[in-house]
């Protein structure tokens, strides 16, 4: 059947009940028949309420992994089948959301599955609590600390192979928002007594053998160690292999885990050089020596193994020797020093070795707490897990287990406490009234232990303290005095008959009856342990060890510090960290587990009756799940229980409007359930009678079948119709498109037929008018034809007539003309004379000539003298006639242009004249000089302030003022200076600053040279001897070449009526003061585009080179 909803619960699917709390009837037998059905099944978890019952599977199951996390994260209590999953989700929820402080308590033997819970427990919450680097190295390390507090702390037992042999309690501690921050670990008394003798098919804690097995030879050889157990006293041998378990892969898994958690590789070390020497001192043997004094003394038998220790931990031997031989006590200032016998040598030995080992294992709990511990000060919330070893009895039963199961005592207390506290808070929570509820409270037996005066603690602490000889015989003496006649106690000699003839009971027993059973005691050793007394000449022996480790442990030996109280003993020690722990659990919220072990023989599928009786009856179990249905069995949120069976109502079903509550009324008024079988809550409905539950749940399975049906109905109905439906719909589809595919195809067939027809036909009709076109066209023809012959023929007749009729008619003009001639010769011959041919002549030639000049009047070109035009002539005849007339008519319209000209234009023409005379087709430059204007004053000398001085010093009228370049006789450079022609000097003035440089007289100027070329060079020859040639001629540059040379030239003529020499040549000679130098002009190669550039070549040649 489908499932209906998507909430499930607890009730779907059970396997027997799933919370005891609805078992029906309620009693020992069903209560033990559920849980093996369940563990049948493999259902290893139980509620009874809120509490898991967790039976040891002892094989792997596979209900751990990660999906499982999923499933039950962030799901409610009850929805899901239970799990210890579901606790540890419910405990970290509350905590988180709720800020509720949490302990998880997980009871149960020894082998019935508490440490695996916790571990459990612990991955659970690491696995859905916040994620981060951060947080994930917090996890990682708390997690870690377990590999490594087992390794030291657990040993196979014959119950368990993993015992723990210490218990343990650890606050993991959360930030606001649920991420872990850090822990805490508290351990309680570790089992020494294990590390120096294991009862009979146990093992020593798993550190030794892993050491041993797992550890490089290398490793081995530097702790000073053999790999063989049996070379160790320590090690018991009988099962020094444990099945399934890997010695040398764990010790790896715990140095690993060392890492991780923190550990520096020189504390690892020192851990194991402890663990070493501890495992050497069991090999450490006495013998008897004789004194003087008839006792005996004990001396060591091989002193190798002593000096071995001694060098692992840097010992003195011979101190070390010293503490093994002798015993100081100190009373009052005085110190006696004693022998001790070999008996004594053997149990210093021991007392040392256990407590070298009990102190390391504290040790490394502090160490590891240093490492996990939180790092912030803000306020934290806390889980605790509390895995405590559990209820133990043996053959044997010693101080150890008395402890173990006072301690047990003291959380079957505080369970039933807080249990019932809580049962109690939820009634008054939801307003329904508490019913009493009788159960066994064992407090009785917890004042029997802890009572301060007549407790057995208190006892025993008293004999250890009192003086004179204290055995434990005088201990159990006094037991049977105090707690004669206690309930729980019993003893064969205590003063109460009851148990005088009791033969199971020896005398050196005492018997307790604990809650979860009766444990007897063999009361030898209690004193001793109780005392833990070490001797002080061995602390301090351990004390002056230079390995830091071993000095940390034994503060006590440090001679400054020595304290002559007796510390306090084990007993009471151990009864004030319960005490504390009690404290700090009740201040939390509990959640419980409650292992149960299935069989003795740690076997899967093996459920011994008896054995879980056992345990369900001292844990109280039954009673737990009286105490949860004494007024009410069952009780459920209105929201999920409304949820859950609505259906059975029709005002409910399928949903209902209003609150849960009201909804719940209607649901069990329709129901007709009877009113005292459930009472309302303020959140909760309470259901008295599992009963009614187990009838609410057949109702709704069967309503849920009919549901099913009638879903199944309607979904079926409905699934056909839909189908016949989109049948239908694809049918008529389907019809329609192939109507419209067939129609469709008709009628291409009937169209491609059509234009067939259609086709033949338009052909037939298109020939046979193209045969009627053709025919017609050629009677056309053939008329035009016949036409054309016809006109052809009558044109040619026509013309025939014309050309007849013509020639006729010229005939007769030509006879007419000829006859018209004859007759006017022959009447004016008498009037013609021989010069009439003469006459007409000159006259037509008169005629000729008067018509040509009055042409010409008209076509007569402009006056200006550059005008070519003039008209062609008419007549070949008149050609020189017509030449002349152009030279006259040009001379003439000169002459009249020149008359316009005034003095200074004249002046103007004669200048660019006289220049045309000295440089047309002699000089390149010339050409481009004709256009330009001769200023002559380029640089306006009166008008600059500049060349006020210059100005000054020349008088006469400056005739040239312009910028010239001054070529440097020694390299070609070009400097620039004013060059000024007057009327009888030449001079040369700086640019700048108008100082006159040079001044030459115009007598003294005797040539001036140049090139052919196009450029401005020139250079100016002075009068050999004048006063201005001492510094040889001046080669000069300027744009205005022509305008200058023109000028001086002129000027030279006016003033000495002398011709200046200008000299035009590509090569001359310039007087540079004693040298002549050759300045030469070549054309071509211009790398500096159009400037020409000079350049000294040698001494005798300056070449320039011209674009
Ligand atoms: N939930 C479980 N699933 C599988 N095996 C388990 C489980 N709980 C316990 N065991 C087995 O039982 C052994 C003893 O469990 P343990 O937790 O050490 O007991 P306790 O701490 O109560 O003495 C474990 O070594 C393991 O083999
Ligand atoms: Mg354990």
């Amino acid at each position: 059947m489908a499932k209906m909803e998507v909430k499930t619960s607890l009730l779907d699917d059970m396997i027997g009940v799933g919370d005891m709390v609805l078992l029906e009837p309620l009693n020992e037998d069903s209560f033990i028949n559920n849980l093996k059905k369940r563990f049948d099944h493999n259902e290893v978890y139980t509620y009874i309420g809120s509490v898991v019952i967790s039976i040891n599977p002892y094989r792997s199951l596979p209900i751990y992994t990660p999906e499982k996390v999923e499933e039950y994260r962030n799901r409610n209590f009850y929805e899901l089948s239970p799990h210890i999953f579901a606790l540890s989700d419910e405990a970290y929820r509350s905590l988180r959301d709720q800020d509720k402080d949490q302990c998880i308590l997980i009871t149960g033997e020894s082998g019935a599955g508490k440490t695996e819970a916790s571990k459990l427990v612990m991955s659970y919450v690491a696995a859905v609590c916040g994620k981060g680097a951060e947080v994930n190295q917090v996890k990682e390390q708390l997690l870690q600390s377990n590999p490594v507090l087992e390794a030291f702390g657990n040993a196979k037992t014959v119950r368990n192979d993993n015992s723990s042999r210490f218990g343990k309690y650890m606050d993991i501690e959360f930030d606001f928002k649920g991420d872990p921050l850090g822990g805490v670990i508290s351990n309680y008394l570790l089992e020494k007594s294990r590390v120096v003798k294991q009862p009979r098919g146990e093992r020593n804690f798993h550190i030794f053998y892993q050491i041993l097995s797992g550890a490089s030879e290398e490793f081995l050889c530097k702790l000073k160690l053999e790999r063989d157990f049996s070379r160790y006293n320590y090690l018991g041998l009988d099962s020094a292999k444990v099945n399934g378990v890997d010695d040398a892969a764990n010790f790896r898994t715990v140095r690993n885990a060392m890492q991780i958690v923190g550990f520096m590789d020189h504390e690892t070390q020192s851990v194991f050089e402890v663990v070493a020497a501890v495992l050497k001192l069991g090999n450490i043997e006495f013998k008897p020596e004789s004194r003087v004094n008839g006792l005996d003394e004990s001396k060591i038998k091989d002193k190798n193994e002593l000096k071995e220790i001694c060098e692992l931990t840097g010992i003195d031997q011979s101190v070390l020797e010293r503490a093994f031989s002798f015993r100081t006590v100190e009373a009052k200032q005085e110190k006696v020093s004693t022998t001790l016998n070999v008996a004594q040598a053997y149990y210093a030995r021991d007392a040392l070795a256990k407590n070298l080992y009990s102190r390391l294992f504290s040790w490394l709990v502090t160490r590891i707490n240093e490492s996990i511990k939180a790092q912030t000060k803000v306020r934290k919330k806390v889980m605790g897990v509390l895995d405590i070893y559990g209820f133990e009895i043996f053959e044997d039963n010693s101080f150890e287990q008395f402890i173990i199961n006072y301690c047990n005592e003291k959380l079957q207390q505080i369970f039933i406490e807080l249990t019932l506290k809580e049962e109690q808070e939820e009634y008054i929570r939801e307003g329904i009234e508490w019913t009493h509820i009788d159960y066994f409270n064992n407090a009785i037996i917890c004042d029997l232990i802890e009572n301060n005066q007549t407790g057995i603690l208190a006892m025993l602490d008293e004999e250890c303290l009192r003086p004179g000889t204290v055995t434990d015989d005088t201990f159990l003496e006094k037991l049977n005095q105090v707690c004669a006649t206690h309930q729980h106690f019993e003893s064969r000699m205590s003063k109460c008959s009851r148990f005088l003839n009791d033969t199971s009971l020896p005398h050196s027993c005492f018997r307790i009856q604990h809650y979860a059973g009766k444990v007897m005691y063999q009361v030898e050793g209690f004193v001793d342990k109780n005392n833990d007394l070490l001797y002080r000449d061995l602390s301090q022996a351990m004390w002056k060890a230079s390995h830091s480790l071993i000095k940390a442990l034994f503060p006590e030996g440090n001679p400054a510090k020595i304290n002559l109280k007796r510390p306090p003993t084990a007993g009471s020690q151990f009864k004030a960290s319960v005490a504390t722990l009690m404290k700090n659990l009740q201040t939390k919220n509990p959640n419980y587990i409650r292992c149960i072990k299935p069989n003795d023989k740690k076997a899967a599928h093996i459920f011994n009756d008896a054995l879980v009786c056992h345990q369900i009856r001292y844990l109280g179990l039954l009673e737990n799940v009286r105490v949860r249905r004494a007024g009410y069995a069952f009780r459920q949120a209105y929201e999920p229980c409304l949820e859950r069976y609505k259906m059975l109502c029709k005002q409910t079903w399928p949903h209902w409007r209003g609150p849960a509550r009201a909804g719940v009324e209607v649901l069990f008024n329709e129901l007709e359930i009877p009113e005292e079988e459930f009472s309302f809550g303020r959140s909760k409905i309470f259901i008295r009678n599992p009963r009614t539950l187990f009838k609410l749940e057949d109702l709704r399975k069967q309503r849920l079948e009919d549901l099913a049906t009638l879903i199944e109905k309607i979904y079926r109905g409905w699934k056909c119709r839909t189908r016949f439906l989109l049948m239908k719909k694809s049918q008529i589809v389907i019809a329609s498109w192939y109507r419209r595919y067939a129609q469709q195809n008709k009628y291409q067939k009937i169209k491609s037929s059509a234009i067939i027809v259609q086709s033949y036909i338009r052909g037939w009709k298109a020939r046979k008018l193209l045969r009627e076109l053709k025919h017609r066209k050629r009677c056309n023809e053939a008329a035009t034809i016949i036409a054309a012959y016809w006109h052809g023929t009558q044109a040619r007749r026509e013309l025939k007539r014309l050309k007849e009729e013509a020639r006729r008619k010229h005939a007769v003009a030509v006879i007419w003309a000829y006859w018209l001639g004859l007759k006017v010769r022959r009447e004016y011959r008498k009037f013609f004379r021989a010069n009439a041919g003469r006459k007409i002549y000159e006259f037509t030639l008169q005629r000729l000539m008067q018509k040509y000049f009055l042409e010409m009047k008209n076509k007569m070109p402009s006056l200006s003298p550059i005008d070519r035009n003039w008209p062609a002539r008419p007549y070949l005849f008149l050609d020189s006639t017509h030449k002349e007339l152009k030279r006259i008519f040009h001379l003439w319209r000169c002459k009249k242009y020149r008359d316009q000209f005034t003095d200074q234009q004249k002046l103007i023409y004669e200048e660019k004249l006289e220049a045309s005379e000295l440089f047309k087709d002699k000089k390149a430059l010339y050409p481009a000089s004709v256009g330009q204007p001769f200023q002559g004053a380029y640089l306006e000398i009166s008008k600059n302030p500049k060349y006020k001085k210059l100005k000054d010093a020349v008088d006469e009228k400056i005739i040239i003022a312009e910028v010239v370049n001054k070529i440097n006789r020694a390299n070609g450079k070009a400097t620039s200076r004013i060059f000024l022609l007057t009327k009888n000097n030449v001079l040369l003035a700086d640019q700048k600053s108008g100082n006159i440089k040079s001044e030459v007289p115009l007598g003294d100027v005797t040539k001036v040279s140049m090139s052919s070329q196009n450029d401005g060079f020139f250079a100016v020859h002075l009068k050999e001897g004048s006063e201005a040639a001492g510094k040889g001629d001046f080669l000069l540059s300027s744009d205005h070449l022509i305008e200058m040379a023109t000028k001086l030239y002129r000027t030279t003529l006016s003033q000495t009526k002398q011709k200046l020499n200008i000299e035009i040549s590509d090569e001359f000679l310039v007087q540079f003061r004693q040298d002549k130098v050759c300045v030469k002009f070549i054309q071509g190669s211009q790398k500096n585009g159009n400037i020409p550039t000079c350049k000294r070549k040698n001494n005798r040649l300056l070449e320039v080179a011209v674009p």
